[in-house]
């Protein structure tokens, strides 16, 4: 590194967002943000999840959203991973898109349910072959004493499906994080973002702003 840490920063100046023309149900913005984004991003759907064991230790790793609508946004994983046992113990989970090209953050937050294994199958059967294998081939978050056991058993899966359709293996599936809360924002000059929170009530959706 040639300069400190410290002295990198970046002004943000791209757009603005406001009350006047933000849409009133915050499913709607995200799709308005979310086409954007695709547009202009490098990996739009690339976004953090984060979960909270039973000792109150939070986590946090990127996922890839695959769906979102008013029932909410929708993801896949293992079953057996550390986040599906910590999601098991604790429900509620928060999400955060950071789209660089637009100088725009979205954060989720609210109770994830797994979702059922009709709509798993389907998402599974349009998957990439190599990647349904892999699926089969992984103990996800369970510690591999190398690589190669990885690889066995892959080459293991490949043999017993070889010329044939590969099954959803019972242990992955998808998941739908069903939002109480939405913030989104944006970057401003100054540090003066502009940060809109959506927040579910009992009548529908109430906004606020918030300070940068
Ligand atoms: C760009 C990117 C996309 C990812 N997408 C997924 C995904 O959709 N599902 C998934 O289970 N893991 C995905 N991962 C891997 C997770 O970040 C994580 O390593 C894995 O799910 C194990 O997490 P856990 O041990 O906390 O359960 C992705 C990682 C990256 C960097």
């Amino acid at each position: 590194m040639d300069r400190p840490v410290s002295e990198i920063r970046k002004e943000y100046s791209l757009q603005a967002l406001n009350e006047r023309e933000a849409e009133t149900d915050p499913l709607r913005q995200f799709d308005l943000w979310f086409d954007e984004a695709v547009k202009s991003c490098a990996e739009p759907n690339a976004m953090s999840l984060a979960t909270v064991d039973a000792s109150g230790q939070p986590s946090v790793r990127v996922m890839l959203l695959k769906g979102y609508d008013q029932r909410g946004f929708l993801f896949y994983s293992d079953y057996r991973s550390s986040k599906a046992v910590e999601l098991e113990a604790n429900p509620r989970a928060a999400l955060c898109f950071w789209w660089v090209e637009l100088e725009r953050q979205v954060r989720v937050s609210g109770r994830v349910e797994r979702i059922n294994s009709r709509e798993s199958d389907a998402y599974f059967a349009t998957r990439p072959r190599a990647s349904q294998l892999g699926a089969w081939a992984t103990d996800q978050s369970k510690p591999l004493p190398g690589r190669e056991p990885l690889e066995q058993r892959l080459r293991e899966v490949e043999a017993r499906y070889a010329g044939k359709t590969v099954p959803r293996p019972p242990n992955w599936g998808g998941f739908r994080l069903a939002p109480d809360s939405i913030e989104f924002w944006q970057g401003r000059p100054q540090r003066l973002h502009d940060r809109l929170l959506y927040q579910r009530t009992e009548g529908g959706w109430r906004i606020s702003r918030l300070s940068p």
